[in-house]
């Protein structure tokens, strides 16, 4: 697939810049996506740091209610940017936003004068790495045992990163 079909898989989505109107949404999409799952308030308190910025993929011809779709949050702090959580609404899966999201996290963190990018991984999440290496995101170490499933299975989490220099 080219890089363009991406942006031909929902025509209708556009990233826009996260703003706290916006945190029901990403709460609500979070919790569909993470347990634990960050609530409004939470993601409320990482929004308002002047270091963090975040974008949403929302229909941008819907009329007075829009779908968002998702939703991506990261931190830019002395030359290294960091992405703090990222969701897709599973209806919306696999259709190209996930990777809009990051490409929109890349250029801002760019603009802001970032140098590298780091993420943390759980090493069984398989959508999520083959994102992450489609952007070029690389992995940089491992700590074991870092995530506990419902289950009680542990599972290391992997540090990519991606030089933006
Ligand atoms: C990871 C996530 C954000 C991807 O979002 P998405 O919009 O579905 O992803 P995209 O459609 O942009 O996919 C881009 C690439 O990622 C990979 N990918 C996405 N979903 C995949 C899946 N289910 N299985 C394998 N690879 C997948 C593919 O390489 C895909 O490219 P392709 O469709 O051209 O093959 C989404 O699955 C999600 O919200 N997961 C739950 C939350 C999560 O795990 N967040 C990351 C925590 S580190």
């Amino acid at each position: 697939m080219s890089l363009t079909d991406y942006f031909i898989r929902k025509p209708e989505f556009d990233m826009f810049a996260m703003n706290t109107a916006d945190l029901p949404c990403a709460a609500a999409i979070h919790k569909m996506r993470f347990t634990p799952s960050w609530s409004d308030g939470e993601l409320h308190a990482l929004l308002v740091q002047n270091t963090v910025f975040g974008f949403v993929a929302r229909q941008s011809n819907a009329g007075s209610r829009p779908v968002t779709a998702g939703f991506v949050l990261a931190r830019v702090a002395a030359g290294e940017a960091e992405i703090l959580t990222i969701g897709v609404d599973g209806r919306y899966g696999r259709a190209g936003l996930g990777w809009r999201l990051m490409q929109a996290a890349v250029r801002e963190a760019r603009s802001k004068n970032a140098e590298t990018m780091f993420l943390e991984v759980d090493e069984t999440n398989a959508a999520a790495l083959g994102l992450y290496r489609k952007l070029g995101f690389l992995k940089v170490g491992e700590r074991r045992a870092y995530y506990q499933s419902a289950a009680g299975a542990r599972t290391a989490a992997l540090v990519m990163r991606l030089d933006l220099a």
